[in-house]
């Protein structure tokens, strides 16, 4: 939530900062604003409520501000409504050219009140509502005592209790940005006559695929062409760059409308390639990650934590798992596991599933669990993020940045991660002997190809959404693994095109929602699961007979859906624990164009932002 860029170099920021910050629009988009210090030595301040686009006009695309180093942020607002005021940079004087520090943030200071108070006493006057404001005060008040910008932020750091990635103008260095981070993210790329700072990746990409993590209650001056880290304790530190394979093709939208149909597409890639890092020459190699046989006979049980989608894919795997490797696996909301004081048996497992590595409630689970003493394992798709530095074992979905807001091949590429993760464990545990093991890694082969086949048959699912695009209700149902489905199914259209929709275990459809079904009332069954198919389909003829409109995702073979169905997908043959992934599909595809028909914004959907690093 919220975007982070900074420039400084030998080009004008301005236009490098708003190009950066479309690329993080997917982190909030209700208010966005840039500080630029010209080569006079004067730093401007530029805000504006809404898109980003709004600001982009108001700067006439940057021309208006002149100067080599700037900072900029694009927010979802937490403390004070969006608003120009409550906007990002904010200022610790009563103008920008008069300010000794300009500051952007992104993350919660959850102690604000505390610390305005003491502000307030000291003679500050504050201008907005947020949490941002006070930090940014905070900052001058131990410069303007120590006169040192590592001291004033250490002593920042020292007295802030949230999470923060915050960078600064220091008006008394002006070739200068300082940075400081806790438990948000913050990345920095040096080249030869210039440096970047962002919230993410795809910002800088285009600049630079070598980029410096920066720790937490870390510090960094970030000059043209270098940069300095330093503890909280001032001392400097040396850190070396990591180099991101993702090219910046991957985070363009590369002809397509919207990143999240690119996305959808890029589902076939993604799981080629997520497989092919972790299945080598026809077995399972999970070395890269420290899971050994010894460490996977001995786990007793599996605890699954992660938030939206990602609980969804935790729930995929809590079936194949069960079934397959027979151990339990228990998955929770990474937003309850830490109040619920769960029990956590010596031995569990706990897997931590995001795609960023940055969502605030997962990384608590994950160090919720760790308190525990039990050993995690993380499966992420965003390499040096917090939660990767934290995991004792880290999985990477090789799924590329992922823009669009609802989450789409990040989703696909973590359950294969999963996929494999079951067979392994099954394997070592004996559960299942070799010829078993083959089979199941050949059907996982057939995955991506199976998946373009049903993209090719998008068309359908585009008439189907335009016929129904003025819904005001949906409910998705399935058992089993495909309940589970009906949870991202549902979920995916509600996020994206605002149509009220509810997923059900079908079994507790009769225990009060079928009192909403009406005369026309859509109704999606996923039926892949042979033998849970009569039992799902009893269901949707008991919603049938009370006027439901019928939509079928079934599994090849199940010709007869079409008795009952008004409207049927099927899915190509695969094993029965995988095709999960196959029906999930249609389900993306219905949603985003609903979306699109109804005209929305797919990829930014209101209210939402796709990193959530605040409780
Ligand atoms: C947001 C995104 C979802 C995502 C969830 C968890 O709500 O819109 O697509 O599933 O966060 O994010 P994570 O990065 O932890 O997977």
């Amino acid at each position: 939530m919220c975007g982070i860029v900074g420039y400084i170099g030998d080009k004008q920021a301005a236009p490098i900062l708003l190009d950066a910050l479309e690329r993080l629009e997917y982190r909030g988009y209700d208010s966005a604003g840039l500080a630029v210090r010209n080569d006079e030595g004067i730093a401007t301040v530029v805000k504006a409520k809404g898109r980003l686009k709004i600001l982009y006009e108001k700067v006439d695309g940057g021309r208006t501000l002149k100067g080599h180093i700037g900072i900029g942020h694009t927010r979802w607002a937490t403390h004070g409504e969006p608003s120009e005021a409550n906007a990002h940079p904010h200022i610790s004087g009563s103008s920008s050219e008069d300010s000794l520090v300009v500051g952007v943030h992104n993350g919660i200071i959850e102690n604000y009140v505390e610390l305005k108070e003491k502000l307030v006493k000291n003679g500050y006057e504050f201008y907005s509502q947020t949490d941002t404001e006070v930090a940014v005060k905070l900052v001058d008040f131990y410069y303007s005592k120590f006169k040192s910008p590592t001291k004033a932020l250490s002593k920042a750091m020292m007295r802030i209790r949230g999470s923060y990635s915050l960078a600064f103008l220091f008006k008394d260095h002006q070739e200068q940005i300082w940075t400081a981070k806790k438990d948000a993210p913050m990345i920095i790329g040096v080249t030869k006559d210039e440096a970047f700072i962002a919230s993410d990746v795809p910002a800088i990409l285009k600049y630079t695929q070598d980029i410096y993590q920066i720790g937490n209650c870390e510090m960094a001056c970030v000059e043209a062409g270098n940069v300095h880290f330093y503890n909280i304790d001032e001392e400097e530190i040396v850190k070396d760059t990591e180099h991101i394979t993702w090219d910046l093709d991957a985070a363009e939208r590369g002809g397509y409308e919207h990143f999240m149909i690119k996305e959808i597409h890029e589902q076939p890639k993604a799981l080629k390639d997520t497989y092919n890092s972790l299945v080598k020459d026809g077995s399972i190699n999970l070395a890269k990650s420290g899971l050994t046989p010894d460490i996977i006979k001995g786990i007793s049980e599996i605890r699954i934590v992660a938030c939206g989608s990602a609980w969804h894919v935790g729930m995929v795997a809590k079936y194949v798992i069960e079934d397959m490797a027979k151990i339990a696996v228990q998955v929770d909301l990474a937003s309850e596991f830490r109040y619920h004081c769960p029990v956590i048996k010596k031995d569990t497992l706990a897997i931590v599933i995001s795609q960023s590595g940055e969502t605030a409630d997962s990384l608590a689970a994950l160090r919720e669990a760790k308190s525990k003493g039990v050993r995690t394992l993380a499966i992420l798709n965003v390499l040096g993020s917090s939660i990767s530095r934290e995991a004792d074992h880290v999985l990477y979905t090789l799924a590329g940045p992922e823009i669009a807001v609802a989450t789409t091949k990040a989703y696909s590429a973590q359950m294969l991660i999963c996929y494999l993760l079951s067979i392994e464990f099954a394997f070592v545990r004996s559960e299942i002997d070799s010829a078993k093991y083959q089979y199941y890694l050949q059907q996982l082969e057939l995955l991506p190809s199976s998946v373009a086949s049903i993209l090719e048959d998008k068309e359908r699912i585009q008439w189907f959404a335009s016929k129904f695009s003025t819904i005001h209700d949906a409910f998705f149902i399935g058992r089993g693994i495909d309940y589970a489905i009906a949870l991202e199914g549902s979920l995916k259209m509600k996020e994206v095109s605002y149509v009220h929709s509810e997923a059900y275990a079908a079994g507790e459809l009769k225990h009060g929602t079928i009192s909403l079904i009406e005369d026309g009332t859509l109704l999606i069954g996923i039926l892949t699961q042979n033998r849970l198919f009569e039992k799902t389909v009893s269901n949707m003829v008991e919603c049938k007979s009370r006027g439901a409109y019928l939509f079928a995702i079934a599994a090849a073979g199940h010709y007869n859906i079409e008795d009952i169905a008004d409207f049927t997908i099927y899915m190509p043959n695969i094993d029965e624990h995988f095709i999960g992934s196959l029906a999930v599909i249609p389900l993306q595809l219905f949603g985003y164009y609903t979306s699109v028909i109804r005209g929305l914004d797919v990829d930014k959907p209101r209210n939402l932002a796709k990193s959530v690093t605040v409780e």
